[in-house]
C-alpha cells in the first residue's frame, strides 16, 4: 500500500547561459517560448503531481554549481538546462557528482541533430537520463520522468 508524503517534493529546475534569453534567442530553433511561461506551464504540472518548484537562471558557471550544493539541503531532485555548459564543465560533471541528487539532463534542441561539438556532453554520464528535442516540452517530459523515479 502506498502512503502519502506530508510534504511536496521539492524540484530545482536550474538553467544555463543564455536561457535568460529564450523567446527571442535562435527561434527557429528554440521555440518562441520565454522562460518564465516554460516556468509557469511546469509550476502547474508539479502542483498536479504534488511537487513543487523552485527555479535558478544563470549566465555563470560558478553560480550553477552553487545552486546545486545549495539544492543538496533541499530538493529532491532537479532539472537542468546547462546550455552551453553541457559540452564544456567537467566543473558542472563534478558538481552534480559531488551532491548526489537525480539530475535529468534537459535540452529544448535535439543536440545530436546539430553541430558535431553538441554531440559531446560532459554531464550526461553522472545523470539519471537525458530529454532533449521536444521544445519546451522536454522540460515537462524531464520533471515527469524525475517524479516517476523518485515514486519508485
Ligand atoms: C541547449 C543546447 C545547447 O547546445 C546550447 O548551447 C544551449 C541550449 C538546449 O536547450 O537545446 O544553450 O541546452
Amino acid at each position: 500500500m502506498a502512503y502519502p508524503r506530508s510534504m511536496p517534493r521539492q524540484i530545482l529546475v536550474l538553467n544555463g547561459p543564455n536561457l535568460n534569453l529564450l523567446g527571442t534567442r535562435e527561434t527557429d530553433v528554440y521555440g518562441a517560448v520565454t522562460l518564465d511561461v516554460i516556468l509557469d506551464g511546469l509550476r502547474l504540472f508539479a502542483g498536479q503531481r504534488d511537487a513543487e518548484i523552485k527555479d535558478v537562471q544563470s549566465n555563470s558557471e560558478g553560480s550553477l554549481v552553487d545552486a546545486l550544493h545549495e539544492a543538496k539541503s533541499w530538493a529532491d531532485g532537479v532539472v537542468f538546462n546547462p546550455g552551453a555548459y553541457t559540452h564544456s564543465s567537467i566543473a558542472l560533471r563534478d558538481a552534480i557528482s559531488a551532491v548526489d541528487l537525480p539530475v535529468v539532463e534537459t535540452h529544448l534542441s535535439n543536440v545530436h541533430a546539430r553541430e558535431d561539438f553538441r554531440h559531446t556532453s560532459l554531464v550526461t554520464g553522472v545523470c539519471l537520463g537525458v530529454v532533449a528535442g521536444f521544445g519546451a516540452d522536454s522540460y515537462v517530459i524531464a520533471l515527469d520522468a524525475l517524479l516517476r523515479n523518485l515514486d519508485r
